[in-house]
């Protein structure tokens, strides 16, 4: 089912067919005379004295062809909670078979700005499916009208949703893809066609990798029959020379573990080990659809990590480009050997303003902190904060964690600068973090996201039906928005 939004900038009368109207906390409804007809209102009036006022959304069913909802905004909403009001509309929908709405922007006066565009905006984020591969595709076409003149979501605005449900979605749709067609070939050629957005994109395959030394991500690619690249998005939307964001993600398109591989159950999940680069893609395309007032990067790493003739092997030593050895102990633990590579890469060619990496990096985040929030490791409070602010507004939620030098000894190698893995055991997730950290060597500001426990969602949440969530898009465009626009 797709979700088709028109917005009208006339106000709404009457109209015959299935009518969302907004209200307070209290359902008061006599400014909504206007709208229906007196035997609806009566009807309404008559059912709302045994309702249940705590809901948020109430629907009476006036005939075959019409049924009016009454979504209450709640005087200290939040905007996240109308965009789960939103979401929850679409589960209506999705049992209704009905395909056409009239929504009355006119019906409240509210303090909280663009309440209908954050509705209509958790509509559209649950709306996403996956169904490229269904012979049998649910084509149903859902058209929402809006009306009305007071709290009129804006062009610019309209353009501002459009392009994050946009983004969100083309996260979504990488991840989504299966590993036998997004190979780190195919994908490397669809971070290409973001071209056409105003994107700057640069292609950094094996042979050039090879030539400028990033050793440790080509290590994790040398099993696979597909090539390793390094991909970098480009948005100037300063139009000056002035230090960038940049965002770092890891782009494992697939993850057997190598030549340590992984157990046979579950291990199909491993086909979203590249959601930290797909949010970073997302994100990057959400800025030059909205041409966000900024300059920022992106930087993929695109690997695919199998066991193999050529393969690495546990025991092996590498050379990163950062000029540190690492005694590769175990060839699972390879998001940090890419992502190693790819921030060193990131600080020296664009000297940015801060890196933020996101990374499906390590199974210990999800025992530590489920599906709710992702796991912040940061050297920089001031950033750290931002992000936790960022996180709470859009329910993409953040919970910071530890890092310490003395977890270094941990990951101190006798044959090396380094090993990948920690042998002691404990604190799998910081210690991937602090491994991390020491590929920055010039004290830029940089927080690690460990989305492990966000990137997929079985079961669905708030504003997305189960799947890929694109969680962290929406989040870093809020950072974005509050703190560098
Ligand atoms: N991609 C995995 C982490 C992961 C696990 C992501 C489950 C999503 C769901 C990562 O490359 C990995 O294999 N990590 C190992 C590290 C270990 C070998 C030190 C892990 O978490 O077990
Ligand atoms: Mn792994
Ligand atoms: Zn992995």
């Amino acid at each position: 089912m797709s979700i088709q939004i028109n917005y009208k900038s006339s106000s709404l009368k009457t109209v015959s067919g299935n009518l969302i109207l907004f209200v307070d906390e209290n359902f008061t409804i006599g400014a909504l005379k206007k709208y229906i007809s007196k035997t609806e209102f009566s009807y309404i009036s008559e059912l709302l004295k045994t309702s249940d006022l705590k809901k948020n959304l109430l629907l009476f069913e006036i005939n075959s062809q019409k049924t009016i909802f009454l979504v209450s905004i709640k005087k200290d909403s939040k905007t996240s909670d109308i965009e789960s009001l939103g979401a929850k509309f679409h589960t209506y929908i999705n049992y209704e078979k009905k395909n056409e709405y009239f929504v009355n922007s006119d019906s409240l006066n509210s303090k909280i700005e663009n309440f209908v565009g954050y509705f209509l905006h958790g509509l559209k984020l649950k709306s996403y499916e996956f169904n490229l591969y269904k012979s049998k595709k649910n084509k149903r076409l859902v058209t929402v009208n809006v009306f009305g003149n007071k709290n009129k979501i804006s062009t610019k605005n309209q353009l501002r949703f459009k392009a994050l449900e946009e983004g969100t979605f083309f996260a979504r749709d990488l991840v989504s893809e299966p590993g036998n067609i997004l190979h780190p070939d195919e994908y490397a050629k669809r971070l290409n066609f973001l071209k056409k957005y105003g994107l700057r994109i640069n292609i950094y395959d094996e042979k050039k990798l090879k030539k400028l030394g990033l050793n440790a991500l080509l290590g994790v690619g040398q099993g696979s029959i597909r090539g390793s690249y390094l991909v970098t998005i480009e948005w100037n939307g300063l139009k000056n020379s002035s230090k960038p964001l940049a965002f770092v993600g890891k782009g494992v398109c697939f993850d057997t573990g190598g030549i340590s591989l992984k157990p046979a159950k579950f291990m199909e999940d491993m086909t979203y080990d590249m959601a930290g680069s797909a949010v970073v893609a997302g994100l990057m395309k959400n800025l030059a659809l909205r041409k966000a007032k900024v300059n920022a990067v992106g930087v993929v790493g695109l690997v695919e990590n199998m066991p193999g003739g050529n393969a690495q092997r546990p025991g092996d030593i590498v050379k990163s480009y950062s000029g540190k050895t690492i005694e590769i102990l175990n060839t699972d633990a390879e998001g940090r050997l890419v992502l190693a590579d790819a921030l060193t890469f990131t600080e020296k060619k664009f000297k940015p303003k801060f890196m933020i990496d996101l990374a499906t990096l390590t199974g210990a985040i999800i025992v530590s902190l489920g599906s709710e929030y992702a796991g912040l490791f940061s050297n920089n409070d001031k950033l750290s904060n931002q992000l936790l602010n960022a996180g709470e507004k859009v329910e993409e939620k953040l919970w910071r964690m530890p890092l310490h030098k003395n977890f270094d000894k941990l990951i101190d190698s006798k044959n090396a600068d380094m090993q990948n893995i920690n042998y002691v055991g404990g604190a799998g997730s910081t210690t991937a973090a602090q491994f991390l950290q020491r590929f920055i060597l010039n004290k830029t500001p940089w927080a690690h996201l460990d989305i492990a426990g966000m990137a997929f969602s079985k079961y669905g949440g708030a504003l997305n039906s189960g799947g890929a969530t694109g969680y962290g898009v929406r989040l870093l465009n809020k950072l974005i928005e509050d703190d560098y626009e």
